[in-house]
């Protein structure tokens, strides 16, 4: 099969396809972040980089033609729900979430046999222009049915017949390292206050900052939905044997079902922020199983 993964991020799509099965003759990426593409070679040093959406010009894709799939999912910045109440909300004509209209220019002139589109819920008006762009109604899967943590999505695609993924029931506790195996660097002594051990949020960190920053998890439940934004106290934490620490970024991973050590190479930064940008292998394989 010939893929082409616009927005490719960390090649997520390449660890689902083989997840799935498929056999992948060539997959060609498109993608700038430098950290993100330096992860997919890292892994995938034969994937094909194609650079940024707006530079693949027509004779670009004349080269690699016949694609069989177009996978992708574009920028969500200007859709996400959570910028409403800011008033910030441009839609698919903001900036980021503009590039979208990329994605569609590229999916007509190839004509593949099969498209997969993903993005955040967002406005109706949003996601039905989409539909309508794309010809079909979307499915939207919670990534919580199998792994560890909530992540709604809504997928956009011509594979046909696609059921809900069966829930693997996986909890926090089931993915988390030992504490003796996790690096000072990853736990706080701040002060918290403790909720109750029957609470999701079993503990809140007493820092300055967003409610999120400061929620700590109970290993018996889900994490929340894993974000890119991940510089200071973003990332999400877990209370572990009478302390508060955050995920580390091999956690991050098997929260969004990718292969231990997968980003490994580059920053913790970079690797948590990619993560959280990035697809849950087993959803994308759920859905890719079914052109089987
Ligand atoms: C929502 S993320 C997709 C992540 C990907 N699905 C994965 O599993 O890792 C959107 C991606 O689009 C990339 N992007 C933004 N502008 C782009 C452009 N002009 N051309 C190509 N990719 C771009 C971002 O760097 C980001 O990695």
């Amino acid at each position: 099969m010939n893929v082409l993964s616009l927005f490719d991020g960390i090649s997520c799509g390449m660890v689902a396809l083989e997840r799935a099965g498929i056999k992948v003759d060539n997959y060609y990426a498109s993608e700038i972040e430098q950290d993100s593409i330096k992860i997919s070679k890292k892994n995938y040093p034969w994937i094909i980089q194609l650079g940024d959406i707006t530079n693949i010009t027509k004779e670009m894709l004349d080269t690699i033609m016949p694609i069989d799939i177009v996978i992708g999912g574009s920028p969500c910045q200007d859709l996400s729900v959570y910028k409403y109440d800011r008033g910030e909300v441009t839609g698919l004509n903001g900036e980021k979430s503009g590039l979208f209209h990329h994605y569609v220019r590229i999916l007509k002139y190839l004509n593949p046999k099969y498209f997969l589109l993903e993005n955040v819920p967002m406005e109706k008006q949003w996601e039905d222009m989409i539909s309508e762009i794309l010809g079909v109604k979307p499915i939207m899967i919670n990534s919580n049915l199998v792994c560890a943590a909530d992540r709604k999505r809504l997928y956009w695609t011509n594979i046909q017949g696609i059921e809900q993924p069966i829930d693997k029931g996986i909890m926090i506790k089931d993915i988390i390292l030992n504490s003796s195996d996790v690096a000072d660097k990853y736990w706080y002594d701040k002060e918290f206050i403790y909720n109750g051990d029957e609470e999701k949020v079993q503990c809140t960190l007493i820092m300055k900052g967003h409610r999120h920053m400061k929620e700590v998890y109970n290993q018996k439940f889900k994490s929340s939905t894993l974000t890119t934004c991940n510089g200071g106290n973003l990332q999400k934490k877990v209370y572990q044997d009478g302390r508060c620490r955050k995920f580390t970024p091999l956690e991050y991973e098997r929260l969004q079902t990718l292969p231990d050590g997968y980003t490994e190479g580059v920053c913790d930064t970079s690797r948590y922020s990619a993560i959280g940008n990035g697809w849950t292998v087993d959803v994308i394989a759920h859905i890719l199983s079914y052109l089987k």
